[in-house]
């Protein structure tokens, strides 16, 4: 189960590495120690293990689904049913990651079509990197940003922002840097 985990967070360097703008925002952790996940599934994820033909790293993912602790941050109250049926996340590594480090913080996470992630912020810098996909990315004092495979959307400290789903839903990587890092993202 180990060895899949690493396929993954391999898959993820490879791509950090190809993406100028990630090895800009963070360099990749050295540190980095595997804490095994207690699985926790969500409903989404035969989704995500759908995906697994449209990359290496969407292949890696779906081969530690069942294996992942799925995360959702949001209650029904906040973001509804439809919303909860239709994303989750994993922290590939981090405070609280699969791979443990301090340094910074590293998600994939699945959003489906349509959805609309409301304006919510965190102290933490983000930045966004589009996998499979669209998505419309409206920030506080930016241009809303429209983007797909191999878009990249910044995120500063405490911005606001917003994210409306295409028709195909995104998976994303996304990285935290800076202060806040253990911290979960707001609602606005
Ligand atoms: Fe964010």
């Amino acid at each position: 189960m180990e060895s899949l985990f690493n396929q993954l967070l391999a898959e993820a360097k490879a791509v950090h590495d190809a993406v100028p703008a990630l090895r800009d925002f963070a360099v990749w952790p050295e540190d980095l120690v595997f804490e095994p996940p207690v699985p926790r599934g969500v409903p989404v994820l035969p989704t995500i293990e759908a995906m697994s033909g449209d990359g290496a790293l969407q292949a890696a993912l779906a081969a530690v689904g069942r294996y992942a602790s799925w995360v959702q941050t949001y209650s029904e109250e906040e973001v509804g049913r439809h919303f909860l049926d239709h994303y989750g996340y994993i922290e590939l590594f981090g405070p609280t990651g699969i791979f443990r480090t301090q340094a910074c913080r590293a998600f994939v996470g699945y959003w489906g079509p349509g959805l609309f992630y409301p304006m919510h912020d965190h102290e933490a810098e983000e930045i966004y990197l589009v996998l499979t996909g669209r998505c419309l990315f409206e920030a506080e004092g930016d241009a809303p940003a429209d983007l797909g495979p191999g878009g990249i959307k910044l995120h500063r400290s405490g911005q606001s922002h917003a994210m409306t789903m295409g028709d195909e839903g995104m998976l994303a990587l996304c990285l935290w840097r800076g202060v806040g890092l253990a911290e979960d993202a707001k609602l606005s």
